[in-house]
């Protein structure tokens, strides 16, 4: 630290330098990231509630009432009228917060001291966090040749040590929905706590629903369900930070509450402590400014979008992975190695994002990436084959 104070607009000048170094998502290079440029609508209103604290929720009770009201709205999209949850940093919190429920739920009811929770390959990394922080044994189950978890490997991997099954509606690298359904079905006859993450999905597919894809039901109509993981700062178009955790049963936060004594609440069950009342405000802000109707034609755009770039991919000669459910497409070139094609694509300014299962080029046609610039994108890839 200087010992001086500097100037405002030196320091401004400062940091636009770093900011220059940035990439902007208004340049539509960004291929492969699930969150994109929020709406200045949800900006101007995060900036009103930067100073409030949800971990201290007496002192800000209005804020409180607005976090109630955006699980309550999200909720109401995931087909539940009283859902317990918070709004959190973003998926990864919500899925620790989801298998700590899980976890301990499990050591309270069962007995269940070493336990293990049931992945599929396509989840997304944050378990493995979620598993060293709490202890717990991943094991995975199988994906099918659909990429989408093999249920007969579900099966054979449950034992009396499970604590949680996860299953994903929008996987990370393929935008692709489990079997949401029959695992609840398993879920419930084992007895065992189900966590969707929708973490991608959720923000999109009760929007695809309405316009007429035929998209599976992944979320709290279905009894097995017992939470979801859902992003307003992915396809909900907020402002970072804003994940969502939605519980069906107030048991699954009481049974993580620990008691804070100097706050006004007796106890807390977040992970974080000082916690963002700006993140729920923006996060209210736009689901009021968009409506259902607002998403569901940013969801169809993008859609859309996906197709129109699948289609052109296809006609060059690539190979697309999977037919796209959600706005993904992943692609590889038939003899090109994937890692040399993602080479030449950054070369030309692209900034390319790489699948691991199966390694392939990754985009998500998220709402910065526009059709001009998918247009580009096509002859790049023309020139390339
Ligand atoms: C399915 C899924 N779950 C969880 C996450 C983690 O979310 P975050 O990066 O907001 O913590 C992601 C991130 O892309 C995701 O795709």
């Amino acid at each position: 630290m200087d010992d001086k104070p500097i100037d405002k607009e030196e320091i401004l000048n400062e940091l636009s330098e770093f900011h220059k170094l940035d990439y902007d998502y208004a340049d539509g290079r960004i291929l492969g990231s699930m969150c994109t440029e929020a709406h200045p609508f949800a900006k101007e209103v995060y900036c009103k509630f930067l100073d409030t604290n949800l971990g201290d929720p007496g002192l800000f009770k209005g804020t409180q009432l607005i976090e109630n009201e955006v699980i309550k709205s999200i909720g109401e999209l995931l087909s539940i009228e009283n859902p317990y949850g918070h709004i959190v940093t973003g998926g990864t919190e919500a899925n620790l917060m989801a298998i700590r429920a899980a976890r301990n739920h499990a050591r309270k009811y069962k007995g269940i001291v070493n336990g293990e929770i049931i992945i599929p390959e396509s989840a997304h990394f944050s378990f493995k966090k979620a598993a060293d922080m709490l202890n717990l044994k991943i094991v995975e189950a199988a994906l099918d040749d659909n990429y989408k978890i093999d249920v007969e490997s579900l099966k054979e991997v449950i034992s009396d040590s499970t604590v949680a099954i996860v299953a994903i509606a929008g996987t990370t690298e393929l935008g692709l929905i489990d079997p949401i359904e029959e695992i609840s079905k398993i879920a419930l006859e084992n007895n065992i706590y189900f966590h969707v993450d929708a973490a991608f999905g959720g923000f999109s597919i009760p929007f695809l629903r309405r316009c007429g894809y035929d998209l599976p039901v992944f979320d709290f109509s279905l009894e097995g369900v017992c939470s979801i993981t859902v992003d307003p700062h992915k396809m909900g178009l907020a402002p970072i930070p804003a994940g969502g955790i939605l519980f069906r049963e107030e048991e699954y936060l009481q049974v993580m509450a620990v008691d804070s004594p100097y706050l006004t609440v007796k106890t807390q069950s977040t992970i974080v402590g000082t916690r963002l009342g700006a993140s729920s405000a923006a996060t209210y802000a736009v689901m009021k400014y968009f409506g259902k109707e607002g998403y569901t034609k940013i969801a169809c755009n993008l859609m859309a979008n996906t197709m129109f770039f699948k289609e052109g991919l296809e006609e060059i000669g690539y190979e697309v992975i999977c037919e796209p459910e959600l706005n993904i497409v992943a692609f590889n070139h038939p003899k090109m190695d994937t890692s040399v094609l993602a080479e030449k694509l950054e070369e030309l300014g692209w900034k390319v994002s790489v699948a691991k299962c199966p390694v392939a080029i990754r985009v998500v046609l998220m709402n910065h990436i526009k059709l001009n610039h998918l247009k580009e994108l096509l002859e790049d890839l023309k020139d390339i084959y």
